[in-house]
């Protein structure tokens, strides 16, 4: 381990190029790969011990695998109780096979508190100034909490008028500097790398999902999974935006299984909206480079991403689990919304709802069977987007 990383991870922990396979020390700074310029993932020595029996005896949660994350036993977690969220099985909306992972429940709202509860700890422990985000609303969010947790400034950088009123909301309650940049999600993500990779600025801790560690928190949804159902599902359903979640997601439950503490691995599906599907479309053409989306455009805000920094692992997601990359449209994504909520009671926001929209296409399609068990990633909050209530569903209650 190197420079100001000593005593923060484990022993033994690595980083490894997604592309070329080079592998260098674990260094909390090291985004991209020295030697071909790709991202890096992080590699594990081992299960350090883990065993679900003593775990279970541990809050359910981020740091009931502690073991299993790369940050050493004795650094103090920067927490607000993330993770241990329910696991809900929604037969009327789908099939009594179908679970859905209820993130909204996270004390954020979304799934990135699994991943900020990591990421701030290492942030705080490097002695910077403060984080820096750029976000469609929920990592924004997330980070302004947690960094006002940890004692640290928060600078988010938002597509303008891009995010939802709720997250913006989030953003400034918890006293993050916002800045908003003219274009999509994708023009404030490279405003944010030139500052933190390109210019080397070491005063904030750049805390989107190129930041491999940061991803290590978003693991443990696999491993909640795992240790509520006993053992992996057939299939993972994930709405996807930059695509570290699903990469995030995959790693998990093949750590488990190279461990040895899961018996099987299950099929990833990774669901875009069409309007935003560069992935579904790079996977279609089975390009070797991304097929990038100019003007990314859909009703569900959080992934209106054209050009997903994460495309080569979740690609090595989808292939290696052998699933799909399906994109859905905005009507399918706001009735699944709606279905959701009044056959479920359960309140998510758009980009989430995509995935039961892409639950009932890949079923459609005979890509997963209804006899599967399955389990939907329900990323998000209702609350997160009341614009997009009332706008589509006010008017559907003046109907009836
Ligand atoms: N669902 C929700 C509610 C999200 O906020 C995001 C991403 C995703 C799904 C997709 O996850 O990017 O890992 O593929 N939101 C990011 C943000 C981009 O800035 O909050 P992903």
């Amino acid at each position: 381990m190197v420079g100001e990383g000593r005593h923060l991870l484990k022993d033994g922990v690595r980083l490894r190029c997604v592309a070329c396979g080079y592998v260098a020390e674990a260094d909390p700074w090291l985004f991209l790969c020295p030697r071909c310029g790709n991202l890096m993932e992080v590699v594990m020595p081992g299960a350090g011990g883990f065993d679900w029996e003593s775990a279970r005896r541990r809050r359910f949660g981020v740091w009931r695998y502690r073991e299993l994350l790369p940050l050493s036993d004795s650094v103090e977690p920067v927490t607000l109780g993330e993770g241990g969220t329910p696991l809900i099985r929604i037969a009327r909306a789908a099939s009594v096979r179908v679970l859905v992972k209820f993130e909204g429940a996270n004390p954020t709202g979304s799934f990135k508190d699994r991943g900020m509860t990591v990421g701030v700890t290492i942030a705080k422990h490097l002695g910077v100034k403060g984080v820096l985000v750029a976000s469609t609303g929920n990592t924004a969010a997330s980070a302004a909490a947690y960094a006002a947790r940890a004692g640290l400034k928060c600078v988010v950088m938002l597509p303008r008028g891009g995010v939802a009123r709720g997250k913006l909301a989030q953003a400034l309650l918890h006293g993050a500097e916002v800045l908003e940049v003219d274009g999509v999600f994708d023009n404030a993500l490279k405003e944010v790398f030139e500052e933190a990779v390109v210019k080397g600025r070491r005063d904030l801790y750049p805390l989107n999902s190129y930041n491999p560690w940061r991803l290590e928190g978003q693991k443990t949804l696999a491993f909640e999974i795992v240790d509520e159902l006993g053992e992996p599902p057939d299939c993972v359903v994930v709405p996807v935006g930059n695509a570290g979640n699903i990469s995030a997601i995959w790693k998990g439950f093949r750590e488990l299984y190279e461990l040895g503490l899961a018996d099987k691995l299950p099929r990833v599906v990774g669901v875009q909206a069409e309007g935003a599907a560069p992935l579904v479309k790079t996977w279609a053409s089975r390009s070797d480079s991304l097929v990038a989306v100019e003007k990314p455009a859909t009703v569900a805000s959080a992934i209106r991403i054209g050009k997903p920094v994460n495309w080569l692992k979740a690609l090595r997601a989808v292939s290696e689990s052998r699933g799909a990359l399906l994109a859905v449209s905005d009507e399918e994504i706001l009735s699944s919304m709606r279905d959701l909520a009044v056959l479920e009671g359960l309140g998510v926001e758009p980009a989430s709802a995509a995935s039961l929209a892409g639950y009932r296409k890949a079923v459609e399609l005979g890509v997963i069977d209804r006899n599967e068990v399955s389990v939907l990633v329900a990323t998000g909050h209702a609350l997160k987007d009341p614009d997009t209530i009332s706008k589509y569903f006010s008017a559907l209650s003046n109907d009836h």
